[in-house]
């Protein structure tokens, strides 16, 4: 058993616990660090905006960092994305998408009937709350809480490791895809929306899409009248080599879910974003009661607000978007090797987010057993060697802050390929 990790103090790509052991943060602090701890804007931010203010309700009376954060996120999301509706965290965002999609079916064309349910992939994470893991599918996090969930419509994600059609990419022309239309086509009048991951399923295990699949998938909901909701809570800002993954494929979802990244790492806080088409079916008059009847306490949060803007600087300042394209390429070239390894069965990469999948057989692709705690024990001796990791079952997930230099990525990466060489039965 590991001793706790106390972690006290960071800077840059490092943690540094209460016995002043450093440790590189290869998971990002859970992927919601971007320009490394303890960045000098950041931290300013937040100091400058608590000489005014720490917080005050959204809820009926707003502040000035959470409307110039609104304009600047318009200015960045996918184009038609124009109204912004805060919260706290990455489940929230989503609740939010839902209610808002349900909310927005019955107001603006009641005629449709009761569009009502989601439809959502097999192994999709979209949070912890009731609503998020009705939407979600991960056996080991949800299934006791069946009784609480509403029923939903599922499809086989693109997992093209372990094809559940058994084909092969690119040969297989996204069959996978197939299934999908024919849900749509016969479940359409049901359904509120799509939710998906976009590009990566990240909880999952980083399963990677095809190029061109958000595409098709943002083309089908919008020939069966269906709202494409995009969740890019782990994706967003700046992950998978742009802003957000959708603008990989130029989709622009219905509703888009964000939190994580917001705040560089820094605060606790959310938005859902949509367009005017949705926003509208929530105006009119008091007597029609068409508000979205949805707020937290901490919406908002001026302290967040502050730091997301000063996140968006950074952005543009330290050009990291540009700088982060060459460390992509280096990851990807820095990975290559890890291919020989006996017990690495698939390594996956989308932008500055990677996964590697142990395998019990190679060939055969069977998995560990989970109470092998294989990839725990991977993580173990990354850690007393200086890294912190965190396994999805026996995946390493390695998500460093795009702030990273290739001296910290190289030392990361050798030091988990050197963690997966010294575990017995993995090596
Ligand atoms: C895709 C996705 N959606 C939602 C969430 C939930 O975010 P939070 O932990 O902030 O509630 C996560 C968290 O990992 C996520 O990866």
């Amino acid at each position: 058993m590991e001793a706790p990790l106390i972690i006290e103090r960071g800077k840059g790509s490092y943690l540094i616990d209460t016995e002043g052991k450093k440790y590189l943060d290869g998971t990002s602090s859970i992927w919601v660090n971007l320009h490394g701890h303890r960045h000098p804007a950041l931290d300013h931010a937040i100091k400058k905006q608590l000489d005014n203010l720490a917080h005050s309700t959204l809820l009926g009376l707003s502040n000035p960092p959470a409307i110039e954060l609104a304009r600047a996120l318009i200015r960045i999301a996918p184009k038609g994305l124009r109204r912004v509706f805060y919260s706290d965290n990455g489940s929230t965002a989503v609740e939010v998408a839902l209610k808002m999609a349900v909310q927005y079916w019955q107001q603006q064309h009641p005629e449709a009937g009761p569009k009502h349910t989601f439809l959502h992939l097999k192994l999709a994470y979209h949070g912890d709350t009731i609503g998020a893991v009705s939407v979600g599918n991960i056996e080991l996090f949800h299934a006791r809480f069946t009784s609480l969930l509403f029923p939903t419509l599922e499809a086989d994600p693109p997992y093209c490791y372990r094809c559940p059609l058994g084909l092969t990419y690119p040969a297989c022309h996204m069959a996978c895809l197939d299934p999908i239309e024919h849900i749509l086509e016969k479940r359409h009048p049901e359904l509120a929306g799509f939710i998906i991951e976009p590009l990566v399923q990240a909880a999952a295990g980083m399963i990677t899409a095809p190029p061109g699949y958000l595409k098709r998938v943002r083309e089908l909901c919008t020939r069966y009248n269906v709202l494409l909701i995009v969740d890019e809570v782990a994706t967003g800002f700046g992950r998978t080599g742009k802003m957000f993954a959708c603008q990989h494929e130029g989709v622009t979802p219905d509703l888009m879910a964000i939190s994580k990244g917001l705040t560089g790492g820094y605060m606790p806080l959310a938005a859902t974003l949509t367009t005017e088409e949705i926003y509208k079916a929530f105006l009119g008059t008091y007597q029609d009661f068409k508000t979205f009847f949805h707020g937290h306490s901490y919406s908002g949060n001026p302290l967040g607000c502050a730091v997301a803007l000063a996140n968006l600087k950074v952005f543009k300042n330290d050009k990291t978007l540009t700088r982060l394209q060459p460390k992509i390429k280096t990851m990807t070239r820095l990975l290559q090797p890890l291919w020989q390894l006996p017990h690495v069965g698939d390594i996956r990469q989308q932008g500055f987010m990677a996964a590697i999948e142990l395998v019990a057989d190679k060939k055969t692709r069977e998995p560990y057993p989970l109470d092998a705690r294989v990839g725990h024990r991977v993580c173990g001796i990354a850690r007393r060697r200086g890294l912190l990791l965190r396994p999805l079952g026996n995946i390493i997930v390695l998500i460093p802050p795009l702030s990273t230099t290739l001296t910290e990525l190289r030392r990361m990466i050798e030091t988990m390929r050197r963690a997966i060489e010294e575990v017995p039965d993995a090596e």
